[in-house]
């Protein structure tokens, strides 16, 4: 059937079927139970809407999709199979590290190949869309959902969002086991003011173009097939109404041909943003503006049919929508195969060895050591675990539907294998540590639980609790070495516990093999080489704090402290910043080599030597950065245009070849388009921000 005729089945459709392959149901109305991550409307859903809707939310079951997709074939009319959508985020059933912890490996393939094999996991079990990735740029560490992406930098954000739709969508789409991607939240989500989920964003067309679109775009241009609309608002219209943003922006300046979906209700929203007066007046806009799909909010169900009739929205503009519909599930071969990933095959893959090796792989690069006092790590001598993620399970982190807890083995149980490990399970016992003489040092496992981080979960206090920030403090007051294992969806403030730890592991939620993972890394069978991509906070109030922040006027320097751009009560400089991480061993960058002129576009070739003093082999991350001396738009002093993860053997010395693509010495002007202007560039090459080597390139006209 691939020579299925688009325009024939569309022609057949009446607009009452036209309507519903624009409406998307949760799975809730077919089957008892589904993932729902949002307001259920209050609606009545009869027969005909569920035997006519174009697609499934939630459903994450292929015996349910099955059956419903068999039903479907045999009530609906015109016979067009549903399409079955989910959130794989981070793994499917074997949960993989929250999406920020993945990109702190600063590992594209490794992002892919995860991609790719929880792909092959949702598949087996009845997903044929997910709603990833999430390309929106975090800034904000009281945001909830950091955890869902690759952080602050918008270089490092293009790369990785790239790596997931290849990973889920391969290079056809046309096998098995392929997920299709929607990329999300379309645009400028991670910029909610405050950082309280679903707010107001206020954002300049330059600075979007410059530093939010990119990610998007690359995922786009790496075949994503679908975009969602994000809940916030673009200069004072929501992005799901937002004809400026998702025509002229999204499909002529971006290049999108595929199909947008709203956000969860998103479309309904209007009439609380005070944009629509009622569900027709919402539907409308929202058609209007470009939503093909509505998600959940029943407004295109209910108005569009009438809209259609009284020609408050053009049948030309909905023929163009329900095309993009059924081009995608033609695309996608459901006209081939309806039952395409519906079949049950579940035994056979989910948490299968292939998964579980590859789930260890990408936490042991996910995990970031941020400090390491005096090599207190590696441990070799007898310790005791504390802290309630000892016994917790509670590894998997936000977005887990499928992730099992009690699947995962324990901290308690990985550790305790080990003759030199005390395992003492409750905080309060801690005064009993003085008590075992014997025990020099002590590894407290702390930090946020799943449910603290997330779609909904901001906070205005983003510190441990309070007993967890005693329990270190305690130890450390009667002579322990400390080491704190830290569980959490975002940059915390630790600021408190930093002082009294000695070694500090940052561990993010790693998923199903998070426990294995960190037991390798405190131990040294794992050297990490996680990287921070996003900063982290000494106070919330620094908040939105990032590294690629713009210069400004009066800035912060040792020769001027007054009227200058600062803090009175804190330092400007983030804690821990974006770029750090450390190793077990002892790398250096020691040379490096570039060519020191440039014709405008192109490419920069940097040859770097590295030099490994330790007897212990690692990964790196060789980062670059660049700042534009002068220019016609105000740019930050340090901007990543390059990264390479590298392997480097005990005891040597190695060169490595970078590039840095020319189209990266432009910005937006503020004309909104790309330049790229002549001019002296800073060039800074280091394995984190602080430390670089800093040459000048001459950019020729
Ligand atoms: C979230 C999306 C998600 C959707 C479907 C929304 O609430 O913002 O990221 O994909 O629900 O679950």
């Amino acid at each position: 059937m691939s020579n299925i005729n688009l325009q024939e089945i569309l022609n057949s459709l009446s607009i009452e079927e036209k309507v519903g392959q624009l409406v998307q149901l949760a799975g809730v109305y077919y089957i008892n139970q589904s993932e729902i991550t949002g307001p259920l409307a209050k609606f009545d859903i009869t027969d005909t809407h569920k035997f006519t809707a174009g697609s499934i939310i939630g459903v994450n079951n292929a015996k349910d999709a099955y059956a419903i997709q068999t039903e479907y074939l045999e009530k609906s009319r015109h016979k067009i199979p549903l399409l079955f959508m989910a959130d794989v985020i981070h793994g499917s059933h074997t949960m993989y590290p929250i999406p920020l912890g993945m990109a702190c490996s600063f590992n594209p393939e490794l992002i892919e190949g995860m991609a790719r094999n929880s792909a092959k996991e949702a598949a087996a079990t009845g997903v044929q869309v997910t709603f990833s990735p999430m390309a929106d740029l975090a800034r904000d560490a009281r945001w909830g959902r950091n955890m869902e992406t690759n952080g602050e930098d918008p270089y490092l954000n293009k790369v990785l969002s790239s790596s997931y739709v290849k990973g889920y969508q391969g290079n056809t789409l046309s096998s098995k086991s392929e997920l299709i991607s929607c990329v999300k939240h379309f645009a400028g989500y991670g910029l909610v003011e405050a950082g309280r989920e679903y707010n107001y964003v206020d954002i300049s067309k330059r600075v979007l173009n410059e530093y939010h679109y990119p990610a998007y775009k690359s995922a786009i241009d790496s075949g994503a097939k679908m975009v969602m609309s994000a809940f916030n608002t673009i200069e004072s219209i929501p992005a799901t109404a937002n004809e400026g943003l998702l025509k002229s922006d999204l499909r002529e300046k971006l290049g999108f041909d595929g199909v947008v979906i709203s956000d969860w209700a998103a479309v309904t929203e209007l009439i609380n943003h005070k944009l629509a007066a009622d569900f027709k007046d919402a539907a409308k806009q929202c058609a209007n503006a470009g939503v093909d799909i509505d998600m959940m909010s029943m407004a295109y169900l209910t108005e569009l049919e009438t809209l259609i009739n009284n020609g408050e929205v053009d049948i030309k503009l909905i023929d163009e929508m329900v095309m993009n519909v059924l081009k995608l599930k033609k695309d996608y071969g459901l006209f081939e195969d309806p039952f395409k990933n519906l079949i049950d095959k579940s035994e056979q893959v989910v948490g299968n060895e292939e998964l579980l090796i590859n789930a260890k792989q990408v936490a042991d690069e996910s995990i970031v050591l941020l400090k390491n006092n005096e090599n207190v790590l590696p441990l070799t001598s007898k310790y005791a675990i504390v802290g309630h993620h000892v016994t917790s399970r509670d590894y998997n982190g936000p977005w887990s539907w499928q992730g099992d807890i009690s699947k995962n083995e324990s901290i308690k149980e990985v550790f305790s294998a080990n003759p030199n490990v005390t395992v003492i399970e409750e905080a309060t016992k801690i005064i009993d540590i003085q008590d075992y003489e014997y025990i020099d040092t002590v590894v407290a496992f702390v930090g946020e639980k799943s449910n603290e981080s997330g779609e909904a979960k901001s906070k205005t206090d983003i510190k441990l609790n309070s007993n967890e920030i005693e329990l270190i403090k305690t130890l450390k007051m009667i002579g322990k070495k400390v080491i704190t294992v830290v569980f959490a969806g975002r940059p915390l403030d630790i600021a408190d516990i930093e002082m009294y730890s000695d070694a500090i592991v940052y561990a993010w939620f790693s998923g199903t093999k998070a426990a294995q993972s960190i037991y390798d890394i405190l131990t040294g069978v794992v050297n990490p080489s996680a990287k921070l991509t996003m900063s982290f906070p000494r106070a919330v109030g620094q908040c939105p704090i990032y590294y690629n922040s713009y210069s400004t006027g009066r800035p912060l320097s040792k020769a001027i402290d007054t009227y200058v751009s600062k803090y009175i009560d804190q330092s400007n400089s983030p804690l821990y910043t974006f770029g750090d991480g450390l190793t077990y061993s002892d790398v250096k960058v020691t040379n490096v080599d570039l060519k020191e002129s440039l014709s405008i576009g192109q490419d920069l070739t940097i040859k770097v030597e590295l030099k490994n003093s330790s007897s212990m082999e690692a990964k790196e991350v060789i980062q670059v950065y660049i700042n534009d001396l002068v220019a016609s738009v105000i740019r930050p002093d340090n901007e990543l245009k390059a990264f390479k993860k590298v392997n480097i053997a005990a005891n040597t010395t190695t060169s490595y070849e970078i590039t840095v693509n020319g189209n990266e010495f432009g910005f937006i002007g503020s004309d909104l388009e790309h330049r790229i202007e002549a001019g002296e560039f800073e060039i800074k090459v280091g394995l984190n921000m602080t430390d670089t080597i800093n040459k000048i390139v001459r950019m020729e006209k």
